[in-house]
């Protein structure tokens, strides 16, 4: 990490905690890891990022969004595979016991960039190879037993234990299992997306880089279902978009390197192989330039392939540079029918969608009809699972009746039964259409990580009036308050009363506004700067001097520029709603020749 970084994180550590964007939870306790609270300017903030979230990716594509419990029983992570694979490697220090996640050991020691990739016994060699020691007290791990460490917090619902749950891994498992109900709010037809913002949880080993590795989190995801061999994206909307993409290819070589290439190109050049996915980041950049990501600490990586979730067919992150780290922001998944297969096999409801052909289509079905009353006394109560089970043969390998007997397995015994008793035939049958699962795309954006990207990307140092001064240039779309109201001094009367008039008109027309009147101008300037508050309207002596109420003049200062105008109050609310919604800038309005730039 370079010094500068260094000192840009540590900087805005300290504005986060001492202004109330973000600090470490049940402080008063000791505080726990992994575990953060937005304050007031953080949770805004957060909501705001969310606000433009919902606009980019659910209303203006016209998705639903929903919103599912964050506790749900254990069979859902059994289906999904999270029970079995949702896993981290992990360390013990046979020392001091603290616990160590084994692959970042490997990652913070050497030049392995991803070690999470490598097999669990390598890592095991690599620590003794390296002569890795415990973090916290030096011992020597080399011997120590790697393992695998399932990352979800478990929990009871209802009193015993008789019913185990897990608080949600992804909140991308509350949409999949409502999948029958949703395909029906769909009017059961292909595509659409369902979109959700809500709390994870992964009970992680070692949290760390503040709200870049915790415990609780928010998501912001979108699971879009597909018929694969049909649907395609509006690509022409994002052909033209340039995306910075580092791709598996590049990664392996040796001296690899970052492509600049659009998303029509990327995809004729085969570096992102689906359309969807090249889609999905062709939106999301724009959106991440709306947000103040800054682009030139910004790229695409796409997974390498031991790297990948147990869902993931492909997976590109959308990567930010924080502390001279690469951060994934953003997880772009094709997650192919991996989830909903997954939740029908097991849950016997039904996850797919009835396509309806164009036109009927006549086809061949093989199919059984047995004699149960030979199948019925040779079986006794296996006889009806032993049917279904020779039909599910014929329709898997209609060959294996050409054989004088045919043999079917049922909860691990073998029946074997005479092809006469089966009755195999084959019959022709017009089919209206026909089921089947859809495919998932899925952008998945780390809430909290966004925040910390913006508020570091945004955070800057320059000098005012001979002092330093730290500001957050934070987009007005997201910045916690809008603007602030101030007297010019507070021990006026006639200017407070008349501020607090201009508070009331800001506040009633919608505005988030902040109120303030202690210390001198200057100092309050400086507040609002550093907690990234666009505007600033002060209320002085030549306010009062001019009679007409609504043509009496404020100023107003703009944070990134520190240059002020004088405006009319009667004005004022129709220029704040013209800046906030970016239809002019400040510069535009201090050429306007009404406005008067404050020298
Ligand atoms: N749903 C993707 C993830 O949680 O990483």
């Amino acid at each position: 990490m370079s010094e500068e970084r260094n000192t840009e994180l540590e900087a805005v550590a300290e504005l986060a905690k001492r202004r109330g964007f973000f600090f470490q939870s049940s402080g008063a306790y000791g505080g726990v890891s992994g575990f953060f609270t937005y304050g007031p300017q953080g949770a805004a903030l957060k909501r705001n990022l969310e606000d433009a979230w919902r606009d980019r990716f659910v209303t203006r594509e016209g998705h639903m969004e929903i919103s599912a419990p964050d506790v749900m029983p254990e069979p859902v992570f059994e289906a999904s595979g999270h029970l079995d694979g949702f896993d981290d490697m992990i360390i013990e220090c046979p020392e001091c016991g603290e616990s160590h996640r084994a692959d970042h050991l490997v990652e913070d020691n050497s030049d392995v960039e991803d070690a999470e990739a490598i097999p669990i016994e390598e890592v095991q060699e690599l620590i003794a190879d390296l002569g890795l020691v415990c973090p916290a007290c030096g011992t020597e791990l080399a011997g120590e037993p790697v393992e695998e460490f399932n990352l979800m917090f478990e929990t009871s619902i209802g009193p015993g234990s008789s019913q185990p749950g897990y608080l949600r891994p992804e909140t991308a498992q509350g949409i999949f299992v409502e999948f029958p109900r949703l395909k029906e709010y769909a009017r059961g037809q292909l595509p659409f997306g369902v979109a959700q913002i809500g709390n994870a949880y992964r009970n992680e080993i070692s949290p760390r880089r503040a709200l870049v590795r915790v415990r609780e989190f928010t998501q912001a995801e979108l699971e879009h279902f597909i018929d694969p061999e049909e649907d395609e994206p509006p690509i022409e909307r994002v052909a033209d978009v340039e995306l910075p993409l580092y791709s598996a290819r590049e990664q392996d070589k040796d001296d690899g390197e970052l492509q600049q290439l659009t998303v029509e190109e990327a995809l004729d050049e085969a570096v992102i192989t689906s359309p969807w996915v090249a889609y999905y980041l062709g939106l999301a950049t724009g959106w991440y330039e709306r947000i103040g990501v800054d682009m030139s600490r910004f790229r695409y990586r796409q997974h390498l392939s031991g790297e990948r979730a147990h869902y993931a067919a492909d997976c590109w992150d959308a990567e930010a540079e924080l502390g001279g780290d690469w951060i994934e922001i953003t997880g772009f998944a094709y997650r192919s029918d991996y989830d909903l297969s997954k939740h029908g096999e097991y849950s016997g409801d039904d996850f797919t969608i009835f396509k309806q052909y164009d036109e009927p289509q006549t086809v061949e079905r093989a199919t059984v009809d047995p004699d149960m009353s030979v199948l019925g006394p040779e079986f006794g109560g296996a006889a009806a699972d032993v049917r279904e089970a020779l039909q599910a043969l014929a329709e898997r390998d209609p060959d294996a009746f050409d054989a004088d007997t045919v043999e079917v397995d049922v909860d691990g015994d073998t029946y074997t039964v005479d092809t006469d008793v089966a009755n195999f035939s084959v019959e022709e049958v017009t089919q209206a259409g026909e089921h089947i699962t859809p495919h998932v795309v899925e952008p998945s954006f780390g809430v909290g990580r966004l925040v910390y990207t913006v508020l570091t990307h945004a955070y800057g140092e320059d000098e005012v009036a001979g002092e330093t001064r730290s500001y957050l240039s934070v987009p007005t779309e997201l910045a916690p308050t809008f603007a602030c109201v101030a007297p010019l001094v507070s021990n006026d009367a006639d200017l407070v009363e008349r501020a607090e008039d201009v508070l009331d008109r800001l506040r009633s027309a919608g505005f988030e506004v902040d109120y303030d009147e202690s210390g001198s101008i200057g100092r309050r300037y400086r507040r609002q700067d550093e907690v990234g508050t666009p505007f600033c309207v002060t209320v002085d002596h030549e306010t009062l001097e001019q009679e007409e109420y609504d043509a009496a003049t404020v100023t107003l200062r703009d944070r990134d520029s520190t240059e002020q105008a004088r405006v009319p109050v009667g004005d004022l609310v129709a220029i704040l709603s013209e800046l906030r919604a970016g239809e002019t800038t400040f510069a535009e309005l201090l050429s306007d020749p009404n406005v008067h730039r404050v020298a």
